[in-house]
């Protein structure tokens, strides 16, 4: 176990996923934890991340220095490299010189540190304080232009540290750097491998449910629920009861990826509840977004919770459901204030026959993963890939992609357009390079075109793509011209109804990703 301490700049996540991919596992911990609870972890090693640019800034986290007393590893990148230079008796001094961005490292020594790394590279930086001078027994590795201190060692008491951010894309050979600290300084072993995280998430899930425990788990047609899905059935077998509820607002093929695709990779006991005519009659002469979006989420609870229900009443006798699966993934447990204990929810139903509140124990296989180790796990539990490698698809579907009221007719146009679409990204080996895609379906909305031999007065759509990170902000994807002129070919041909095909240029913000 590797510990990240946050300091409360955005890398702590990104050190914790490159130190899982030197295959070490990783966590990330507040700097406000104790050092006496942290090393009853057990950590083999510690990385303290980034933070405010000046460890004299106001307000600044400090450090207990008995953290590099405690006989565990220790290395320190940019903000915490600054801490442990203090902490150790160096010089931090505020020279007000700043360095951001690309900056030239000068390799003097390289030590074990950066052994094999180029005298010169480039690294990213981004810090005000510079340490003038290594506390005592450190040997210097390193400097650039501002900084006479920018890397320094001590291996034989296993702490280490560099100004700079060695888990960024744009510092070059970071990787190898921290890889040196991990597997050469602080002699971590490489276990933590894709197999691995599957066999024991299965192994500590049959522990937590034990060995007549049952569970529910509902399906969304994402990756995430169903990877936890299927780990929970290695686990527990057909005492697994999964739930997908078809609202009638999936794309083209999705419900038969699930009740099929899914299904045959995993031998998951499924539950497909058909409530289309219900969605489409609870949406039928809305257009506002709103509106529809709490109509969604209010049918889909209720049409859940009535499965739970049937599901209960008809598992053996004397047995209980006290499960239930979700797929929270690790930056969701870091950003609501981590916590490794397991919460009960309640469950508020509306269906007779059974208590008002049933007490659910959540059954979180994901917890600890990030989304790219859940596609891995999801690739090595033999799912399908077009579901592993699934771009995010809103909660409620298409429903908030048809501007106007949702109808069958116009899910059914639009579900042609959008699978156009998805063809086309896919067969341009592009599903990777795009964030998202989004079609949607002006319904309101008419234009006149010729199509064949004939004047139409049909619909357009937008194109959506999108290049994101995490969703927050988006810019649009440069799609290349001849990929967007087969989709347009190909919808205006295809789907009669469509007579025009326009693309969304705009950022994130000022436009959200959806319509809607
Ligand atoms: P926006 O449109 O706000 O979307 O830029 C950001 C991300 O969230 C997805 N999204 C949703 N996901 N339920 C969901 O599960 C929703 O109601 C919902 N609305 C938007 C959207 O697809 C994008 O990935």
């Amino acid at each position: 176990l590797v510990l990240v301490v946050d300091f409360g700049a955005q890398y702590a996540q990104l050190i914790a996923r490159r130190v899982r991919e030197a295959r070490v596992y990783s966590e990330i911990v507040p700097h406000s934890m104790p050092v006496a609870e942290m090393m009853a972890m057990g950590p083999k090693a510690i990385i303290l991340s980034g933070g405010p640019s000046s460890v004299y800034a106001e307000g600044a986290p400090g450090l207990d220095p008995a953290i590099f007393e405690a006989g565990t590893a220790v290395f320190g990148m940019c903000y915490g490299f600054q801490l442990m230079a203090q902490g150790l008796g160096g010089t931090v001094a505020e020279t007000g010189a700043r360095e951001y961005g690309r900056t030239r490292v000068h390799v003097g020594h390289a030590g074990t540190l950066l052994g094999g790394v180029p005298t010169e590279h480039n690294v990213w930086m981004s810090h005000g304080d510079s340490v003038t001078a290594a506390p005592d027994g450190f040997e210097v590795l390193a400097s650039t232009a501002g900084t006479p201190v920018a890397a320094f060692e001590n291996v034989d008491r296993g702490l280490a540290g560099v100004q700079w951010h060695p888990e960024v894309l744009h510092t070059e050979h970071g990787q190898k750097v921290l890889e040196h600290f991990l597997w050469d300084i602080a002699g971590c072993r490489q276990t933590w491998t894709i197999g691995n995280i599957a066999e024991e998430q299965i192994e500590r899930i049959r522990a937590q449910i034990g060995t007549d425990g049952r569970a529910i788990c509902g399906l969304s047609g994402g990756v995430d629920s169903a990877v936890a899905a299927a780990i929970v059935q290695k686990a527990i077998g057909d005492r697994l009861t999964c739930v997908y509820v078809d609202h009638g607002l999936m794309r083209k093929g999705e419900t038969e990826q699930i009740e099929r695709d899914f299904v045959a990779a995993t031998g998951t006991k499924l539950v497909v509840v058909d409530a289309e005519k219900q969605f489409l009659e609870a949406l039928a002469g809305v257009s506002d977004p709103e509106t529809k979006r709490k109509i969604i989420g209010r049918e889909f609870i209720r049409t859940f919770e009535a499965a739970e229900v049937d599901i209960i009443k008809s598992s053996p006798a004397g047995s209980t459901v006290k499960f239930l699966v979700q797929g929270t993934l690790y930056p969701d447990v870091v950003e609501s204030g981590g916590g490794t204990g397991t919460s009960n929810i309640k469950s508020h139903h509306n269906v007779g026959g059974l208590p008002d509140d049933l007490e659910f124990e959540l059954v979180e296989p994901l917890r600890t993963l990030f989304k790219d180790e859940v596609r891995l796990v999801g690739e090595q539990l033999g799912l399908p890939p077009e579901l592993v490698w699934r771009h995010p698809f809103p909660g409620p579907g298409l429903g908030i992609r048809i501007i106007g009221e949702v109808t069958r007719e116009r899910l059914d146009i639009l579900r042609e357009a959008d699978a156009i679409a998805r063809a086309e990204l896919t067969a341009a080996g592009l599903d990777r390079d795009i964030w998202q895609f989004p079609v949607v379906l002006l319904a309101d909305v008419r234009s006149v075109g010729v199509q064949g031999d004939g004047r139409t007065y049909g619909h357009p759509v937008v194109l959506r793509p999108v290049t994101s990170e995490d969703a927050m902000t988006a810019d649009w994807a440069r799609v290349p011209y001849d990929v967007l002129e087969r989709i347009s070919t190909r919808i205006t041909n295809e789907v009669r109804e469509i007579n025009r095909v326009t693309v969304d240029i705009t950022s994130k913000p000022p436009g959200t990703i959806e319509w809607e």
